[in-house]
């Protein structure tokens, strides 16, 4: 039978690889670590690319039990950034040139009994003649062994490959705006490669329900029974497996039904009945013509694979995209998969974690693994979450010559037949991000997606219009919206109407406009947004991602959308701040949000969302006019309270933001009925409110002309002079010379307050950390927890302009990644716990010499 055991502990690592380390020989300045590791520890900015380009290498003893005689044994390396070489004992095995997917080498033949050296050279340098180099870069591409590493020991016959093809009955379909489960009988067609001679094979299928984060387990749904290999039909060196369903379920973005397929190879035994103690033996029926039939035979299980499906007919159309029959707009961001300090080396956990953050804390339905394929436990956790993925080769706009062009060929293959059975994957991209048409090149990696997986379409991401397209969705970034017309004009308030082009219409870009449209990428560059900007800047950032979305909502023939990007992310010295970071996240590197995140956080149902765009502080603001002030929620109404003196309710009928689900609102009216008792007459009170609110959302030299003659006709009639107008403005709006006041907000959902927000002036601080789980479990490697720390004011206020910094020291059989001393930065942070291969009580303690101390208790479980 056939196992897999992970290899990610005891590496000895150098930074200088030779020809000597490969061979076991003494080195200075050898370390001792485990995978997924980076080559090189990052500073949070300001730093060199070239601190992690380098030869290095990785060492470990191999020691081959006398069990794995006449065995096949395959090293698996998940990736290796970025060009790697695999040696055994000084000899080498194998080399591969991306540093994004996964390659397998043989090692039988080569091993010796006991101990072998096994060392991979790890090459990271960015002069590597392979995609994603050549030219500059928006990214850093970081270094190392950074996912992790196994061994395969197979019999001689092996199961190489299980490709599924789940298939939903055409009339199985959802309704608009239904996600209840509809059953059905679902059909399961698989490719199944093996290696050995198929005369003495048989093979069976078990499909069980899908356990999350596992295999399948408990009650086995469909068994197929025994079938003799020989028998089955071959296609393309596969043999092709069909298996019914009965009363499936949809893998849908709100109900993700998941199954696990269980592919046994067997072989037939001699024997007597007592062989069937030893485990792996069983006593089985051969099927003839789908009946069991025959006597009792003994069969020996030599391999099995699990295969994770869902049955979902996804569709890219001419007028959209449709998941399950029911047309559904794409909502997603970019994501890349880099961490602060960690660079690329991060485990299972902290890959899941992400899709768990774009799913419930954004709240998407969407992700583009921007610009290479991701680790697995990425895609296996947006499998179960329903998260659908665009994922691409490597690259960024450059096209290099033809080994290069040859290797982005290799990437297309490899990729889809690494990601081709997650049901998440929706989208192949085929293209080079951004890189100019290459009709013979995209020929080829069209082709090779096609024939590898003819179940998915191709996509391809541009920012030229009318290219040429082999694909068979138009992918483009529209970076055309600049914000410019957010501003609205103060005669012609732009609420009640939707006055921005927050991107182009399909007809103007795509050359086919009988092929699906899908925008790749909005705003990003346009503005960049550090979270401690002014609040302008990041209300604006907030806005333009709405605006975008409000007009692809508009827009019924683009598929969808995904924004640039998740969060800010280091950079190379072309790109970003200067500090090397790109502020383009709606979360900063840690995964705070920005305003921005609540746009996409307010379009999902499930936790309420309530955030208002402003501090109300006066000092805050030009002229202490507080400008354009936005509620950003998804709740039926908000309640706008000043000194516990209701204002105005607000709902989203009066969102100018139309076409999107929940849009944010713009607080018109800082007023509410409270002029009564200032002795004007109705007319007047409604005249003056105008007025005033007009002068606090748009300052005194942008004021309307229709504001200036209300005005002039009321001073004239005397009614008011220019001190009382200042006066009631200071009274009502602006706090100028008098006591602070405090807002309050309260978001109403079914008739129930679900969040409120206060606003004044912050008096104290306190600190809270948020961590995303305190068991950390050694599985195949080591677990990181994310924690993720905010300063808040006492009415639990973000503090943007809060930049202290706070201690962290670890207890117990745990370390930090990254420094110890935390900077905030707009009063948010983060560091990640480490396990270290020890079980036991651990804790993280934060200390802050105005906040006090923070405890988190972890346990580790080895
Ligand atoms: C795009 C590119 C992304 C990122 C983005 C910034 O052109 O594809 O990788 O650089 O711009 O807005």
């Amino acid at each position: 039978m056939s196992q897999r055991i992970y290899i990610n502990d005891n590496w000895s690592f150098t930074e200088s690889f030779d020809e000597g380390f490969a061979r076991g020989e003494e080195k200075a300045g050898l370390k001792e670590v485990r995978l997924p590791h980076t080559c090189a520890e990052t500073p949070f900015n300001y730093f060199d690319e070239n601190i992690y380009q380098m030869l290095c290498g990785y060492r470990r003893v191999l020691n081959v039990p006398e069990a794995w005689e006449g065995k096949r044994v395959f090293l698996v390396i998940e990736a290796a950034a970025h060009r790697s070489r695999v040696r055994l004992n000084g000899e080498v095995l194998a080399e591969h040139r991306c540093g994004y997917t996964a390659y397998k080498t043989e090692l039988t033949g080569h091993l010796q009994p006991g101990e072998n050296i096994l060392a991979v050279e790890v090459d990271s340098r960015e002069t590597l003649d392979q995609p994603p180099f050549g030219k500059v870069i928006d990214y850093m591409t970081y270094g190392g062994l950074y996912r992790e590493v196994s061994l395969e020991i197979t019999e001689q016959a092996f199961i190489e490959d299980v490709f599924v093809k789940p298939k939903v009955p055409d009339d199985v379909r959802l309704a608009e705006d239904e996600f209840s489960a509809v059953s059905f009988t679902g059909i399961l067609n698989s490719e199944v490669k093996m290696s050995g001679d198929a005369g003495a094979l048989y093979v069976r299928q078990r499909i069980m329900p899908y356990e999350c984060g596992g295999a399948g387990r408990g009650e086995v749904l469909v068994d197929t029974g025994m079938a003799a290999l020989s028998g089955c039909p071959v296609k393309g060196g596969a043999y092709e497996l069909r298996v019914e369903v009965p009363d499936a379920q949809l893998w849908d973005v709100e109900s993700p039904g998941l199954y696990t397929v269980r592919t046994e190879l067997f072989e037939k035994v001699e024997g007597e009945h007592e062989d069937l103690i030893s485990g792996n033996i069983i006593c089985g029926w051969e099927v003839k013509d789908g009946k069991k039939g025959g006597t009792g035979k003994l069969f020996r299980l030599v391999d099995q694979k699990e295969t994770t499906f869902g049955f979902r007919r996804s569709e890219f159309r001419a007028d959209g995209y449709y998941l399950n029959g029911r047309k559904l707009k794409i909502l997603g961001l970019n994501r890349h998969q880099c961490f602060p300090y960690a660079g690329y080396a991060m485990p299972a956990s902290m890959q899941r974690l992400d899709a768990d953050i774009l799913k419930f804390e954004l709240g998407l339905n969407a992700v583009r693994t921007s610009h290479y394929p991701c680790s697995r436990y990425f895609y296996e956790r947006c499998d179960e979450l329903g998260l659908l993925v665009f994922t691409e080769i490597p690259g960024w706009q450059n096209i290099g010559g033809e080994e290069w062009k040859k290797q982005a060929l290799k990437n297309t293959e490899d990729m889809v037949l690494q990601y081709r059975n997650h049901p998440s994957v929706i989208l192949w991209g085929v293209r080079i991000n951004e890189s100019q048409d290459d009709d013979a090149l995209y020929e080829k990696t069209n082709a090779a997606a096609r024939s590898l997986d003819p179940t998915r379409p191709t996509g391809g991401v541009r920012y030229i219009k009318n290219s040429h397209l082999l694909e068979d969705v138009y992918t483009y970034n529209d970076f055309s919206y600049e914000g410019t017309t957010l501003k609205g004009e103060p005669e012609k308030p732009s609420a009640g109407k939707n006055t921005w082009k927050g991107c182009v219409p399909k007809k103007t870009v795509t050359s086919d406009m009988e092929k699906p449209y899908l925008i790749s990428e909005y705003n990003g560059h346009m503005f960049p947004t550090k979270p401690y900007d002014c609040e302008d800047h990041r209300t604006g950032h907030a806005l333009r991602h709405a605006a975008v979305l409000d007009s692809a909502a508009a827009e019924a023939d683009i598929a969808g959308s995904f924004g640039w990007c998740m969060f800010d992310y280091n950079t190379h010295l072309e790109f970003g701040s200067g500090d090397h970071i790109c502020y383009h996240g709606v979360m900063d590197m840690f995964r705070n949000p920005k305003p921005a995140a609540a746009v996409y956080a307010a379009q999902q149902d499930t936790r309420p969302v309530l955030n208002i765009t402003s501090s109300m502080d006066i000092g805050e603001h030009p002229a202490g006019i507080p400008g354009r002030i936005y509620i950003i929620t998804n709740a039926d109404e908000v309640r706008m309270y000043r000194n516990d003196e209701l204002i105005r309710v607000y709902t989203h009928e009066d969102s100018a933001f139309k076409n999107m689900k929940n849009g944010p609102i713009e607080i018109t009216d800082f007023i509410g009925e409270r002029l009564k008792g200032e002795g004007f007459s109705g007319k007047q009170e409604e005249e003056i409110k105008y007025l005033l609110n007009h002068y606090a959302r748009f300052g005194a030299s942008n004021l309307p002309k229709k504001f200036l003659a209300k005005a002039a006709k009321l001073i004239a009639g005397k009614k008011l002079s220019m001190d009382r107008v200042y006066e009631l403005y200071g009274k009502y709006i602006g706090s100028w010379g008098s006591r602070g006041s405090a807002w309050r907000f309260e978001a109403v959902k079914n008739g129930k307050i679900v969040k409120t927000v206060v606003k004044e002036a912050a008096a104290d601080v306190h600190l809270e950390a948020v961590v995303d789980h305190t068991e950390l479990i050694e599985k195949s490697s080591y677990d990181v927890a994310a924690v993720r720390i905010s300063a808040y004011s006492q009415n639990g206020a973000e503090l943007p302009y809060y930049m202290e910094s706070v201690h962290a020291r670890c207890e117990g059989p745990v370390s930090l990644i990254g420094p110890s001393c935390i900077q905030l930065r707009a009063g948010k942070g983060g560091t990640y716990v480490k396990s270290g291969g020890k079980a036991g009580h651990a804790a993280l303690i934060i200390e802050h010499e105005r906040c006090g101390e923070l405890r988190i208790d972890f346990e580790v479980v080895v």
